[in-house]
């Protein structure tokens, strides 16, 4: 299958070279041309684990090529639309510049009987409105939502949980055009599908929203925890043992229950922001009004964290050496965007403290977002003489620290353990003062 992807983001980069592997021929279409210019030689132009090889292999095949002219576009039989929506300036709903941006060049290179995928996360109703404007191109539209998780999204793109297909439908059934839709994108899954995963096929409001709908779930069960650990904190209770014992119940699981300084990235906030707006416009803001109190928990950890450092600095930050350990939104990843870690540091150093923050991957993204932080290339180096040390995001070289060794260098051995992910036992032993969120 001839398959033309738009945007090489976290998320088309990915799927380019995923549809590769799985032998169809694909270009990617992106106006970077920095960015297009890395994938030609096959280096992923962010960190992602198993990405490079991935490239590598796919280009190897001679079937995976970058572009940044979106004629090239043309000749594809699919066209999957990954460009970002990121929330607009100053208000809760989505920017659709890119859709648009993307949508709008790609017209005149449709042939009919072509399809148009969509992968981006959009408010519902954009897909209606898209398909209503390849009318008379003899292309039709079907929405296919991603799920990625960065940091895994090589294997989440090709063994997803699930497959979901909106395909356009009348009365309830799918229309000439839809099941249309949905052979070419059996043929594209061929290889998942043989594997068992299973298919949603739907509509275009149901397929939109499922995104939305797992990101707000997603969302809420670490705000629900979040929310306990405030609890335990006001009665002196563990949340980690609290999020272990309810996690049993198969009903709730343990995953997504870690208690720690929240959610960041590119899509959980903005996700529950547009969701909100979107949910006001078709009035039905009722409906979301807990995304909200989701979003406030959230943010109201980040804060905690920084009363927790004027805490154990005896009243006050001011002056006061600061080691943050981590800036990317969580580990196996360079994504600062909305990063808790990197908001924190932040949030500090314009309270006055001396702030170094540090991360094996995202040094330089966040640099170029607070160049008034200090950057160090590792824990011991950003440690030194430090007043107060916050692991911020959980890398498996900071859950390994050696209290001891750490010890060695900083001014005072104070710790804040924003992820929850040391243990208390080891680090009080060694002398260390630790703090933590819900936890004794
Ligand atoms: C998320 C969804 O998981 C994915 O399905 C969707 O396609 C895009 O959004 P991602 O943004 O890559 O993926 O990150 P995710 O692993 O979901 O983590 C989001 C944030 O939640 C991180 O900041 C992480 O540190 C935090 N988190 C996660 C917690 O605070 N506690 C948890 O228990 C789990």
């Amino acid at each position: 299958m001839r398959i033309s992807v738009i945007g090489c983001g976290y998320l088309g980069a990915v799927h380019a070279a995923a549809m590769a592997s799985l032998g169809h021929e694909v270009v990617g279409i992106d106006v970077d041309e920095a960015k297009v210019e890395a994938l030609r030689s096959a280096k992923a132009p962010f960190f992602e684990p198993g990405l490079p090889e991935l490239l590598s292999s796919a280009s190897a095949t001679g079937r995976l090529s970058f572009s940044t002219d979106m004629a090239d576009a043309a000749g594809a039989t699919v066209h999957f639309l990954c460009v970002g929506t990121p929330q607009k300036r100053g208000e809760f709903r989505a920017d659709l510049a890119y859709v648009e941006a993307a949508f709008t060049a790609l017209l005149p290179h449709l042939r009919p009987g072509d399809v148009v995928a969509g992968k981006s996360t959009v408010p519902v109703g954009t897909a209606e409105d898209l398909a209503e404007r390849l009318a008379g191109t003899g292309a039709s539209l079907v929405w296919n939502p991603e799920f990625l998780r960065e940091g895994f999204a090589v294997q989440d793109t090709l063994h997803p949980d699930r497959l979901v297909y909106g395909l356009e439908s009348a009365d309830g059934e799918p229309t000439v055009d839809g099941a249309r839709a949905r052979a070419l994108l059996d043929e594209v899954y061929a290889e998942p599908l043989s594997e068992g995963i299973p298919l949603v096929v739907t509509d275009y409001a149901t397929a939109q929203l499922v995104k939305v709908a797992a990101n707000s779930f997603l969302a809420t069960k670490i705000s629900f925890i979040n929310a306990m650990a405030e609890l335990c904190e006001a009665t002196g209770a563990d949340v980690t043992r609290l999020a272990d014992a309810i996690g049993y119940d198969a009903r709730i699981g343990r995953r997504f229950l870690n208690a720690g300084l929240g959610f960041g990235g590119g899509c959980l906030p903005k996700d529950i922001r547009a969701f909100m707006a979107r949910a006001g416009e078709l009035g039905v803001s009722d409906a979301l009004g807990f995304l909200k109190e989701v979003d406030s928990v959230n943010m109201r950890r980040r804060v905690r964290v920084v009363d927790l450092a004027r805490e154990v600095c005896d009243g006050s930050i001011v002056g006061r050496r600061v080691a943050v350990l981590g800036a990317a939104f969580k580990p196996n990843s360079d994504d600062v965007r909305d990063s808790p870690a990197l908001s924190v540091a932040a949030q500090m150093q314009l309270q006055g403290a001396h702030v170094t923050v540090t991360d094996p991957e995202a040094v330089a993204n966040a640099a170029a977002k607070w160049p008034d932080l200090r950057f160090a290339a590792s824990p011991l180096e950003a440690a030194r003489d430090a007043d107060v040390v916050l692991l911020a995001t959980e890398w498996d070289e900071y859950r390994a620290l050696d209290p001891d060794a750490l010890a060695g260098v900083v001014a005072h051995k104070r710790i804040l353990d924003g992820r929850n992910v040391l243990d208390p036992v080891r680090w009080r032993a060694a002398g260390w003062t630790y703090r933590a969120l819900g936890r004794p």
